[in-house]
């Protein structure tokens, strides 16, 4: 079955992200930009500032002394992290869907993608990333599997064939999609990071955290970590997006990230509380 023009035509119909998110992006990339750039684009739109300090002081960051301002919020967590707080409580707000009538139990997918982001920060911290730079490979787990919604939203009836053969025939969904589709999820996904003009970095764990090796090396350890993080969440069923086989990941994949799989095992002890307090971002959409 043909599906990627359809797909393509119901993207493009989406609406746009907020001016503010392009405008924040923007200030990011350039490496010039100051603490005080953000500040005064954030500070433009009250219902962001708001979210934005909703989140910095809520348990998932656990600041003990209450953060009252975009400024003291940046010099906390740093600009990279304000700027994807900002970038993703507009994702989720534009993705977060409105009970249309949908296969996979909207819960349960979510409960997966928090699954995901808190194992790749998990990761990310095992590998000795930046504390800066731990909060993108949050964001990007949470956002990974993002193409599912809109082909679960449209095309319901077929998508609950595809899952239920998939499980039948123990291949990973996204295989069971391309065989019966024309295009998966992470294609799907790929065509609403370019809409919205998402970073190279999300846009590349978007469209490869079922082909790591594909990846760019400048992208590939955060792929990698998603990739495995999406890998252990499915062996250990954290939440459920449709996908019971998991992907098996590469011995050069296991290399990039310096680890082997009984690295992640102490992992599970404390996933059921990161996602609690992670859970906060399912509450920013609207
Ligand atoms: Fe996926
Ligand atoms: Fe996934």
């Amino acid at each position: 079955m043909r599906l990627s023009g359809n797909i393509e035509r119901i993207i493009d119909s989406m609406p746009s992200l907020p001016i503010t998110v392009a405008k924040i992006t923007e200030i990011t990339k350039n490496p010039s930009s100051t603490p005080a750039d953000l500040n005064k684009v954030i500070t433009l739109d009250p219902v962001l500032t708001a979210k934005v300090l909703k989140l910095v002081n809520s348990a998932y960051y656990g600041i003990s002394n209450g953060v009252t301002s975009i400024v003291k919020a940046i010099i906390l967590l740093g600009l990279n992290t304000i700027k994807n707080l900002a970038v993703s409580t507009a994702i989720l707000g534009t993705m977060k869907t409105k009970g249309k009538t949908s296969t996979l139990d909207m819960d349960g997918f979510w409960r997966h993608c928090l699954a995901v982001g808190v194992t790749s920060r998990s990761i990310a911290v095992k590998i000795g990333i930046d504390p800066k730079l731990r909060e993108e490979f949050f964001i990007a787990g949470m956002l990974h599997d993002i193409g599912k919604i809109v082909i679960n939203e449209h095309f319901a009836a077929q998508y609950l064939q595809i899952i239920q053969s998939a499980d039948s025939k123990r291949v990973s969904l996204w295989k069971e999609e391309s065989a019966v589709f024309d295009i998966d999820h992470a294609g799907t996904g790929k065509l609403i990071a370019d809409k919205w003009s998402l970073t190279q970095s999300l846009a590349e764990v978007i469209s490869f955290h079922h082909r790591p090796l594909e990846s760019s090396q400048e992208n590939r350890t955060l792929v990698t970590a998603v990739a495995a993080a999406d890998m252990f969440c499915v062996e250990n069923a954290t939440g459920f997006a449709g996908n019971r086989t998991p992907d098996i990941l590469s011995d050069e994949s296991w290399k990039t990230l310096g680890l082997i799989e009984e690295d992640l095992f102490g992992i599970e002890e404390t996933i059921n509380e990161e996602i609690m307090k992670a859970s906060i971002f399912l509450t920013m959409g609207g």
